[in-house]
């Protein structure tokens, strides 16, 4: 096709197109290239923004490595990645999501640790917390045999990858269901913590006059054979930016209890000062288990 105009491109792209074997692929395409023209011809794009906006995506990729994932923080910075995360678990809104966006940090191979024992693998000043939790199917029946990678960011709102004041791994730890679905460990309170903002998106975000700040919380991603993988995170309840994520990763159903103890008996004899615990059950529905693509190594 011959484009005469302005208005003949979408056609001949779409056209152009609608051959692909791979009928995904042709659904996929045609919508965003759709969506791609009519949001040009929305705002009227200019060449020079037309400019600017592939320099940034061009410089996301260039800012992309295997200890930072700048793509996924874009995706992230603008609802996209927690917008695709609610469609494809809670049943589309129909039921209250358990689910949450996995951001840049998760890696495999977290170390395998037993129940009771510690993600504190160098020393990391903060207060101590021990998370005693449930996995369960949609019934309430215990789910035995998950494994659940946690990870989470220090009291100084750092992720190890982040900060070579801390041990490789630390805070990062993987757990197995006991017969009762339960899990627990001792750990540090997590503190809140701003996203990467020396590339693309910190310029977007200080452009928009938006703080780079998540508010505090515990990453989890439970998998076992035959159970859709659930990958979420529990916030902690008295951070002031549970309403302001930049992320927008905050649903009220995953607020957790995080409770200050003081004046009863540590659980383990080495601590005197207060301490926190979190309670919290998760629950996973009959599904693929897979994983995801580790945005790290
Ligand atoms: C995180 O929770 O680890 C995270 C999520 C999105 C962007 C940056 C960090
Ligand atoms: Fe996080």
């Amino acid at each position: 096709m011959i484009i005469d105009s302005e208005s003949s491109v979408t056609r001949a792209v779409l056209d152009a197109m609608a051959a692909a074997p791979n009928e995904r692929l042709r659904e996929v395409m045609a919508a965003l290239v759709r969506h791609a023209h009519a949001f040009a011809r929305e705002v009227q794009l200019t060449e020079e923004e037309f400019d600017i906006g592939i320099d940034f995506l061009n410089r996301i990729g260039q800012a992309t490595n295997d200890s930072h994932n700048e793509g996924i923080l874009f995706s992230d910075a603008v609802g996209f990645s927690t917008l695709v995360c609610l469609l494809n678990n809670g049943q589309n809104g129909a039921s209250e999501t358990a689910s949450a966006l996995l951001g840049p940090f998760w890696r495999m191979n977290s170390p395998v640790t037993g129940n009771g024992g510690s993600i504190v693998r160098s020393p990391t000043p903060g207060p101590v917390l021990f998370a005693d939790c449930r996995v369960s199917d949609p019934h309430g029946q215990p789910l035995a045999g998950v494994e659940v990678d946690v990870w989470q960011a220090s009291p100084i709102g750092m992720y190890e990858n982040q900060d070579d004041s801390q041990a490789d791994m630390n805070l990062r730890g993987k757990f197995t269901t006991d017969a009762e679905g339960r899990f627990w460990f001792r750990s540090v309170k997590p503190a809140g913590y701003p996203v990467p903002t020396g590339g693309p998106v910190g310029e977007l975000l200080r452009a928009q006059r938006r703080h780079p700040y998540r508010p505090a919380h515990l990453h989890f991603l439970a998998f076992k054979p035959g159970w859709k993988t659930l990958i979420t995170q529990v916030f902690v309840d008295d951070d002031e930016r549970l309403e302001t994520d930049v992320v927008f990763g905050v649903t009220s159903h995953l607020i957790g209890n995080y409770r200050k103890r003081t004046g009863e008996a540590p659980p383990e004899p080495d601590l005197t000062d207060e301490w926190y615990s979190l309670d919290y059950g998760f629950v996973m529905e009959p599904g693929e288990a897979k994983l995801p693509n580790p945005p790290i190594k």
